[in-house]
């Protein structure tokens, strides 16, 4: 089907391999320039299988030796295959010696060095980048591993599982060797050597076992370590309380490094993270990177039961494990988040990044389904799709069988599947089956259309009241749009939670018709299994505000046809805070919408802000809460609303109704600052980072209204801030306060910044992102951005600070990016050329920023065309950004 991607691999053509590898012994003399692995293997040939030639995986390796039962046998490489064509007959043990050059491994996928030390990310496909091996999750090994390196410069040798043995060699030498008792398919093996030091923590669990927990770092990093440590405890306890899943480990262990491609890894028992997710205090880390690490550390901890004691048959199924996990990492920060507001906050959060980032994807060119049916590259399909959305159907499922049924179905997928690599239709037999009589058990097959088929459900309602008879009939049917490869869908399993309020805001008791009485109640689920069908309530009073799709109980796109009244009903009165928040957004979408299409500047009424003015004013709503309702919706997230999408219109409406709502609400923007500081100890908790949520845009707004009327105040103000902070969220709020206005006092602010941190990396990578993050004026953002990628501090080799320039500017702020002169896509299309050489899984990333070309208006759209063809037309581009294009151009 995809011509011009001659080697797409397809789900279909899945066959069990014709060899196993059941033990390994890893030997590694270790040498940034040449380090010699040497394997011994017990293979066996798979009983269903027919044998034949060994077909090896490796990949910019160079093979030294290859012995079968300790006999030299012929073998030849091909292409990214070592085969030997002739094994020996029944099980036979395979040794093979290789080299590999970790120095000069800049994609930072195998075995590669960082700050001086050793470090492997092996997911998806890095093993064969360290040796030759059946590099596939349904290939599970019990590894040996040993290391041996010089001491002095590595003196901490870390690898799968317990310590067995360490000792002295010659020559300043010293060795390691650790056994891992669980048997693992390649893409969990890890190995670190480095000068490293640990925070160490002892802890009990509920079985009586002890357990060493250990974070290590860089030397000076020490005392950045504790909230790393603290969630860690957390999810341990967590995931023993929550789903009976305690630690298996004797040891387990968080390793940070500087350089890395995503969060992190979850290689069993050594993890290994991106310092972003490990390093923080409250001078140098802010409120969300708290919650980050917090979620990331969790994250992480729960796939040891959920991505590694069960695994992926193979990597189509690789929402099997990391839907399910994100879904768990999503449920434990909401548990952490303690109060009924504090949970509703995450879930608009997570909602947000799911619209934001899924559902363009799910629109545009890389639109594939949660369970994609081909890739060229693996790696690109560590999308929001197999993550986010594939987190959205796990959660569907909790809701069709209840939290306890949930929790009961996830039993049964460990009794039946502990030790295996199994598929995503397994995951969903065991929810079903331990739930018989629920309505996930009822639509299963239809329910798995999710894993099946791509693109965003449309989902339109529309109600009917009847006074005489006291009823009120809501029609719901559902739609969805081709996505490439997909032309027709099928109906998907909705599950639309839904309550119905009076006209003055009070919920009613939901009856449906035929029910009995003692049925009523305000909240119910309606599951919505085919094209259309109708609901009647009965005993309805008056005309109601239908609330539906209550907490985001689908990822689909809801069309109710609200009118702006019944918005602000629901806006004041909804007892779900999700939609509390999505009336709030819908009304300012409609504002800024209708500005765009009519090309006129935005002028909000009377209605809207009195709207906003009580929602910030409230008694009782939460701060964190009333910032997210008063943040209007992105300009990425409206452009998904158009067909044609011009960014430089969409940013102008969007800075017009910040600015008249900075205006309009200065005395109540006054008020929210001053009554929101905090003081004494900073902690991250959800209560003193929801009081800085409020205070933070409050002085934005503050400072934004000052300087568009020439009041330089509170840009004093803001400044004054910025220097006395006494936490980074504070800081960086101030700072972003005066780039956020343009105001002239942004640039000594940012001079000072960086004098201050200069030797701290994560936070030289903020100064970039704030900068290349700033809302546009006159085109100085890109200017600056381009000047920056002069600065001594800027590398395309780190991916942090790669990812703080380049993504931010193309990924994250559209009207710095989307220029009429094109000089955008230039810089992008330069960007990711020069980062193909250098690593393939970083260009790509970068590349998919002009996935939604093809909405986008005149002069947009032809250019941004162009360039992507100027990509595609190189000779040499990895398969990674190949595959990016070539989909963008089809
Ligand atoms: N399994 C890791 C996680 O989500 C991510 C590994 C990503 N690897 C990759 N090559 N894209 O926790
Ligand atoms: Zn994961």
């Amino acid at each position: 089907m995809r011509e011009g991607i001659a080697q797409a691999i397809k789900r279909a053509d899945y066959a069990a391999p014709a060899y196993w590898i059941r033990s390994v012994e890893l030997t590694f003399d270790l040498d940034p320039a040449r380090t010699i692995v040497a394997s011994r293997m017990r293979v066996e040939r798979n009983a269903s299988g027919n044998g034949g030639a060994l077909r090896l995986h490796g990949e910019d390796i160079e093979p030294l030796r290859v012995l079968a039962n300790g006999q030299s046998v012929s073998f030849r490489v091909e292409g990214r295959e070592l085969v030997i064509d002739n094994p020996p007959e029944g099980d036979f043990t395979l040794e093979i010696r290789n080299t590999c050059a970790p120095e000069k491994n800049t994609h930072l996928s195998g075995l590669y060095t960082s700050g001086g030390g050793f470090f492997t990310q092996c997911e998806a496909e890095g093993f064969r980048r360290i040796t030759y091996f059946l590099d596939r999750p349904d290939v599970m090994a019990v590894y040996t591993v040993t290391l041996r390196a010089n001491k002095a410069r590595y003196p901490v040798l870390l690898s799968n599982g317990n310590l067995v043995e360490q000792g002295e060699l010659d020559n300043g030498r010293h060795y390691a060797k650790w056994h891992d008792p669980f048997p693992k398919p390649s893409y969990l093996f890890a190995l670190v050597a480095a000068d490293l030091v640990a925070r160490e923590q002892h802890v009990r669990t509920r079985s009586g076992k002890d357990h060493l927990l250990q974070v290590w770092v860089r030397r000076g990093d020490l005392d950045k370590t504790e909230h790393a440590m603290n969630s860690l405890i957390a999810s341990v306890v967590w995931d023993e309380a929550r789903f009976r899943l305690p630690l298996d480990l004797e040891r387990f262990m968080i390793v940070a490094v500087g350089d890395f491609n995503m969060g992190a890894m979850e290689n069993k028992g050594l993890n290994i993270f991106n310092t972003k997710y490990v390093l923080a205090n409250a001078a140098t880390a802010t409120d969300s990177d708290f919650a980050d690490i917090e979620s990331v550390v969790g994250h992480e901890y729960f796939h040891n039961w959920t991505g590694n004691r069960i695994t992926c048959r193979d990597w189509f199924q690789l929402s099997l494990k990391e839907g399910l996990t994100v879904f768990r990492d999503q449920e434990f920060s909401m548990d952490m988040a303690g109060s009924a507001s504090a949970r509703a906050v995450k879930r608009i959060l997570d909602v947000r990044t799911l619209r934001e980032r899924q559902f363009p994807e799910d629109a545009g060119t890389m639109a594939h389904p949660v369970r994609p049916d081909e890739y060229v590259a693996i790696d690109n399909f560590y999308t929001a799709t197999v993550y986010e959305k594939g987190a959205e159907v796990v959660r569907m499922m909790q809701t069709l069988v209840g939290r306890e049924g949930f929790a009961k179905g996830m039993a049964l997928y460990f009794e039946r599947h502990d030790g295996r690599a199994v598929t995503c239709d397994d995951f969903a037999q065991s929810i079903a089956d331990a739930n018989p009589g629920s309505e996930l058990a009822r639509t299963l097959p239809h329910f798995k259309r999710w894993y099946g088929r791509a693109g965003t459900p449309h989902l339109t309602a529309r109600g009917r009241y009847d006074a005489p008879t006291r009823t009120y009939t809501l029609a719901l049917e559902q739609h969805t749009p081709a996505t490439p490869g997909q032309a027709e869908k099928l109906p998907f399993v909705i599950p639309v939670a839904m309550g119905l309020l009076t006209r003055d805001g009070r919920p009613m008791a939901l009856r449906l018709e035929d029910e009995p009485a003692d049925k009523a109640a305000e909240e119910r689920v309606l599951v919505l299994d085919e094209a259309r069908a109708f609901y009647t309530f009965v005993d309805v009073d008056s005309e109601p505000v239908p609330s539906l799709l209550r907490h985001f109980s689908a990822p689909v796109r809801l069309h109710d046809g609200l009118s702006d009244d019944e918005l602000l009903v629901l806006l004041a009165h909804d007892p779900d805070p999700f939609n509390r928040w999505e009336a709030g957004q819908r009304t300012a979408l409609h504002r800024l919408l209708a500005a765009v299409r009519d090309g006129q500047p935005l002028q909000l009424d009377a209605a809207f802000v009195e709207a906003m003015r009580g929602v910030l004013r409230h008694e009782t709503l939460d701060p964190a809460f009333k910032d997210l309702t008063l943040t209007p919706p992105t300009e990425t997230y409206v452009a998904e609303q158009l067909d044609h999408v011009d960014p430089q219109r969409i940013h102008a409406a969007r800075e017009a109704m910040v600015l008249q709502l900075a205006r309009d609400l200065r005395a109540d923007w006054e008020w929210a600052w001053e009554t929101h500081q905090v003081g004494g100890a900073y902690s991250p908790d959800a209560v003193q980072a929801g009081r800085r949520a409020l205070a933070n845009p409050a002085l934005q707004m503050l400072c934004l209204d000052a300087t568009a009327r020439g009041d330089v105040l509170w840009q004093g103000k803001a400044y004054q801030r910025f220097k006395d902070a006494s936490n980074m969220t504070d800081r960086q709020g101030a700072l972003w306060a005066l780039l956020a206005s343009h105001s002239e006092m942004a640039d000594p602010a940012l001079q000072r910044f960086h004098d201050q941190f200069r030797d701290d990396a994560l936070v030289i990578d903020k100064w970039f992102i704030l900068q290349a993050a700033a809302p546009e004026k006159d085109g100085r953002v890109f200017a600056r951005a381009k000047a920056l990628l002069k600065h001594p501090d800027f590398t395309l080799a780190n991916p942090n600070r790669a990812r703080s320039l380049i993504r931010t500017l193309c990924g994250e702020n559209p009207a710095a990016f989307h220029r009429t002169d094109a000089a955008g896509y230039v810089f992008w299309a330069e960007r990711v050329i020069e980062l193909d050489a250098i690593n393939p899984q970083l260009a790509s990333r970068v590349a998919r920023a002009l996935d939604r070309w093809a909405t986008l208006a005149e002069p947009y759209r032809s250019a941004a065309r162009e360039a992507i063809a100027r990509v595609a037309a190189r000779a040499e581009l990895s398969d990674d950004v190949r595959e990016v294009v070539t989909r963008a151009l089809e």
